[in-house]
C-alpha cells in the first residue's frame, strides 16, 4: 500500500519520529504492559531452556542490533551467543550442534547473505528463529519461529525504526529466555519489563527536546571529513551504528570503536580535525569511558558527549557539545541513545545536501551475496 512522508521532509525523518508509536506496538505484542511480565510462550519453537548456545547472524544495521542482543542474552539468560555478519558466519566452519539454535535478524527478510546463512544452519539441524519486519518474507517463511518487529514499512534506506524495534524484540526475548532458564528472578523480570514499558514516553520526550541542539551541532559536524564514535558495553555496538548511519547518508568517513580500544590504534588519529562522539550513559562503565575521553581531550580532540544528567554533572571535561538525555534504566539505553545518533546523521546529511532516503550505491534490500 501507499506510504507517504506526512509533514516530514524525508521518510527517514518520519521513521525516526514514528519510533515511540511503533515500539509501543511491538511491546504490546511481546510483554504484559499491565503486569510487567513476559509470557515464555513468545519464544515459540525456540526452546531457550535447553539451549547450549545461540548463533546470531545478520547484515548491516540488523547485525548491530544482534550485537546488542548478545549482551542481553548473555547477561539476563546466561546463554552464550555466537554472532557474526551473515557473509562470514558460514565460512568460519563453526562447530554447530543440535542443542544450539540460530537467530536471523533482517528488516526485509530477503537479504541474500542472511538467507544463505539461515539455510546453512538449517542443514546443520538447528532450530531457526527470525526477527523480521516483513512477515511474508523468505526468511520468515523458512524459519521455525517468526518474531515480527511490527515497525511498519520502512522506506528510508538507512534503517532507524526497524533497528529500535529489533532491539525491543531482542530485549523481550532475552527476558523470556532468562525466565525459562531461571537466570532472572521475578522481581528482575518486573523491573526490566517496567523499564521497557516506559520507553515510548521517554523517547517522545527526547525527540522533542533534542532536535534544535542536534540540528545546530550537525551544521558544525558537516564541516569535518572524519568522525570517531566511542562507547563501552551496549554503547559500543551503538557507536558502530552511529558511524554506519553517518557514513551511509552524509558520506563523511566515520568509525565506531570500543572506548577501551582507543589506545590500541585510533588515538594516533586524534587532533582538532576529527570530532569524537562519546556515547556514555551514567552506567557501570561510565568512569572508564570518561578516562578514555580524558585521553582524547589531552590531545586536543573535540568531544561531542552524549550522556545523561548524572553523566553531564560527573564529567568536568570541556566538550564541543553535550547532549543530555534523561537518566534511564540500562536495558533501554540503547534504544533511547539511538535517537540522538539517528538525528545527528540525518541533519548532517541534510546539511551536506545528499539524497537522504536513497543514498548513492546503497539498496534497501540486498539480494546478491
Ligand atoms: C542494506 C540496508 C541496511 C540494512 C541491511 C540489512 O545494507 O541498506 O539498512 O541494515 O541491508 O538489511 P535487512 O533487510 O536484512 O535488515
Amino acid at each position: 500500500y501507499m506510504v507517504d512522508k506526512g509533514n516530514h521532509r524525508h521518510f527517514m525523518e518520519k521513521e525516526i519520529y514514528e519510533q515511540p508509536e511503533v515500539i509501543s506496538h511491538a511491546l504490546a505484542h511481546y510483554v504484559d504492559l499491565g503486569d510487567h511480565t513476559v509470557e515464555t510462550s513468545i519464544c515459540g519453537a525456540i526452546d531457550f531452556a535447553s539451549l547450549r548456545s545461540l548463533a546470531i547472524s545478520a547484515c548491516g544495521t540488523a547485525y548491530l542490533s544482534g550485537l546488542i542482543g548478545k549482551y542481553w542474552f548473555e547477561r539476563y539468560a546466561r546463554l552464550p551467543v555466537e554472532i557474526d555478519v551473515a557473509s562470514e558466519f558460514r565460512y568460519r566452519e563453526i562447530p554447530l550442534a543440535k542443542d544450539q539454535a540460530a537467530l536471523f535478524i533482517s528488516q526485509s527478510g530477503e537479504t541474500a547473505d542472511t538467507l544463505a546463512s539461515l539455510r546453512y544452519c538449517q542443514e546443520a539441524g538447528l532450530k531457526i528463529g527470525a526477527v523480521v519486519n516483513v512477515k511474508e518474507s523468505t526468511i520468515a517463511r523458512e524459519s521455525d519461529a517468526v518474531f515480527p518487529i511490527l515497525a511498519g514499512p520502512e522506506i528510508g534506506v538507512a534503517s532507524t525504526k526497524a533497528f529500535t524495534c529489533q532491539l525491543t524484540v531482542l530485549a523481550s526475548l532475552a527476558i523470556a529466555a532468562g525466565k525459562l532458564r531461571g537466570t532472572i528472578s521475578s522481581d528482575e523480570e518486573k523491573q526490566l519489563v517496567r523499564s521497557l514499558s516506559e520507553m515510548p514516553r521517554l523517547m517522545s520526550g527526547v525527540l522533542n527536546a533534542i532536535e534544535p541542539k542536534i540540528e545546530a551541532l550537525s551544521r558544525e559536524l558537516s564541516k569535518y571529513k572524519d568522525v570517531l564514535y566511542l562507547g563501552r558495553g551496549t554503547s559500543y555496538p551503538l557507536a558502530l551504528e552511529g558511524a554506519l548511519k553517518l557514513k551511509e547518508i552524509s558520506y563523511i568517513h566515520a568509525e565506531g570503536y570500543a572506548a577501551g580500544e582507543l589506545k590500541h590504534g585510533p588515538i594516533a588519529l586524534i587532533d582538532e580535525n576529527m570530532p569524537v562522539i562519546v556515547i556514555a550513559p551514567f552506567d557501570r562503565f561510565f568512569e572508564k569511558t570518561v578516562s578514555n575521553m580524558q585521553e582524547v581531550a589531552a590531545r586536543g580532540g573535540k568531544i561531542i558527549f552524549i550522556t545523561d544528567g548524572k553523566g553531564a554533572a560527573a564529567s568536568k571535561l570541556p566538550t564541543m557539545e553535550t547532549i543530555t538525555l534523561p537518566n534511564v534504566a540500562e536495558i533501554i539505553a540503547p534504544m533511547v541513545y539511538s535517537l540522538p545518533i539517528q538525528l545527528l546523521a540525518y541533519h548532517t546529511a541534510v546539511f551536506m545536501g545528499t539524497d537522504v532516503d536513497q543514498p548513492r550505491n546503497l539498496a534497501k534490500s540486498v539480494t546478491v551475496e
